[in-house]
């Protein structure tokens, strides 16, 4: 069992609203608000929080407002955001709106799009929120430690229409790798965790906080809107007795269905909005069971019913999300474009095995690439990325289709993302997918071949990369230009 700390019997951490949460609220609100620009403040700082239980001590961390996760920022589909961030850290650094369809100048990245922000300094970030959907924000200077330390919160863009539920309820789920003490153990960026399955910690949190029981009502209907914040870890939800129904992937709406094996699978970064119905008697207790790692299944937390039910049965509201206004790609003119991973610790062995010829030249994934200074490591067709500002390894033609045919040729799994743009899902080793989900960060298995497709329509310079922070710092990262 890698859970260091055991949450503790007597002081039980409630996950959701109940407890300092905050974390939830109700939306549904129908009808039609005036657009307008909402603005947020957020200040990156060093604080302490409690994010096991007594008698344990808190926890040196990095937060956004004093707080993990960072305030909640919940705004409406057409709003104009305006958030000023400030940087009270002792480093530099930026955030990045993971899986908005934004402007380049707003993306965050360090001295590609923005000149970092130094410690004591502001940056002002504004942009349309053309999509609805569950999304969140985090830095991207030295994401592996930052991110790693605290530094993520959620970004919720309601639809103008939201599916009626009876709560709208936030997990942003973290894996922590901390101390006897409780202190975060310092060893970011370590040569294991940069060439294995990255940093995986031994304490799950959600909300910031070790979870005990998430309490619901017989008859009721949530929206569980999550989010993995983790560095490394991915999560495989088995909900027991409950079978949520998934109506959006990274945010953007899918045709509703169960979870294919009946878990709900989330890479680092990826998002999953489910249906919650809570189907159980008055009183009953069940589950929620991670199954992520073959041999390392662990319990989340229980689900608690009150003794009294909210209805008789769960309700047959409708659950479908309106569509996005994303332009849908052209697959039979598409351009298609190859782009292959390859790296890390036996790498070279699952190269051979798919008879790949070894490329990037001499730093192909073998031990020259493991030499040179803890970075090259991991590779986008041949290349390791150093920092930010590279050259571009794809110049997909601007407002065409494309389609990217991704081999993941290494004996880890990787969460794929792509600043910028959604991209639709369309094939996992050669068979059509049954939803050709929209996402923002695909998770692909080792060995596995999967193609994404999208309309290159957002003009900049976009990273794409693992979101495996580790790998991501060891190179597995490249640059595409839409120009
Ligand atoms: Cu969530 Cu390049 O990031
Ligand atoms: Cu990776």
């Amino acid at each position: 069992m890698f859970l260091k700390y055991k949450p503790s019997a007597t002081r039980r951490a409630v996950v959701g609203w109940s407890v300092g949460g905050v974390m939830s609220t109700t939306v549904p609100r129908p009808g039609m608000a005036e657009a307008a620009t909402r603005k947020f403040s957020l200040r990156a700082t060093a604080g302490r929080r409690r994010l096991v239980p007594e008698p344990h001590p808190d926890t040196a961390a990095w937060c956004y407002n004093g707080k993990i996760p960072g305030p909640e920022i919940r705004i409406r589909q057409g709003d104009r955001l305006q958030v000023e961030v400030t940087n009270d850290l002792a480093e530099e650094t930026t955030v990045h709106w993971h899986g908005i369809r934004l402007p380049n100048a707003m993306d965050g990245v360090p001295h590609l799009t923005q000149a970092p922000i130094a410690p004591g300094d502001r940056f002002v970030y504004e942009f349309d929120a053309v999509d609805a959907g569950t999304f969140w924000y985090h830095p991207h200077q030295r994401s592996f430690e930052q991110v790693g330390r605290g530094l993520y919160g959620p970004l919720i863009i309601e639809e103008a229409n939201p599916p009626w539920v009876d709560r709208d309820v936030i997990w942003v789920l973290d894996d922590w790798r901390l101390a006897e003490d409780a202190s975060i153990s310092d060893d970011f960026g370590n040569a294991h965790d940069l060439s294995h399955a990255g940093r995986l910690g031994n304490t799950v949190t959600i909300n910031g906080r070790v979870p005990e029981i998430f309490e619901v009502a017989s008859g009721e209907r949530i929206r569980l809107r999550l989010i993995n914040a983790a560095n490394a870890r991915i999560f495989a939800l088995d909900f027991g007795d409950h079978t949520p129904r998934i109506i959006a992937l990274d945010g953007q709406p899918v045709t509703p269905h169960n979870p294919s094996d009946g878990l709900v699978v989330l890479g680092p970064a990826m998002r999953v909005d489910v249906i919650l119905d809570c189907n159980g008697e008055p009183s009953a207790r069940s589950q929620l069971v991670d199954r992520a790692y073959r041999g390392n299944d662990f319990r989340v937390l229980d689900f608690t019913y009150a003794e009294t039910a909210l209805r008789e049965a769960t309700p047959d509201w409708p659950i479908a999300l309106p569509a996005s206004p994303i332009a849908e790609p052209d697959l039979s003119s598409a351009q298609r474009h190859e782009v292959t991973f390859t790296g890390g610790m036996m790498g070279m062995m699952v190269e051979r095995e798919m008879g790949l010829e070894p490329n990037g030249g001499m730093m192909g994934g073998g031990m020259m690439g493991m030499m040179h200074d803890g970075r090259g490591i991991w590779f986008v067709n041949g290349k390791a990325a150093q920092g930010h500002v590279l050259d571009p390894f794809l110049t997909p033609k601007r407002d065409a289709s494309h389609i990217l045919e991704l081999t993941n040729a290494t004996a880890f799994d990787h969460p794929i993302h792509l600043h910028g743009h959604s991209f639709r899902v369309i094939s996992r080793n050669g068979a059509p997918t049954p939803h050709r989900e929209w996402q923002d960060t695909v998770l692909m298995a080792p060995r596995e071949r999967v193609e994404i497709a999208f309309v290159a329509d957002n003009p900049g310079d976009w990273m794409f990369h693992c979101h495996i922070l580790e790998h991501q710092a060891a190179g597995m990262m490249g640059l595409i230009r839409v120009a």
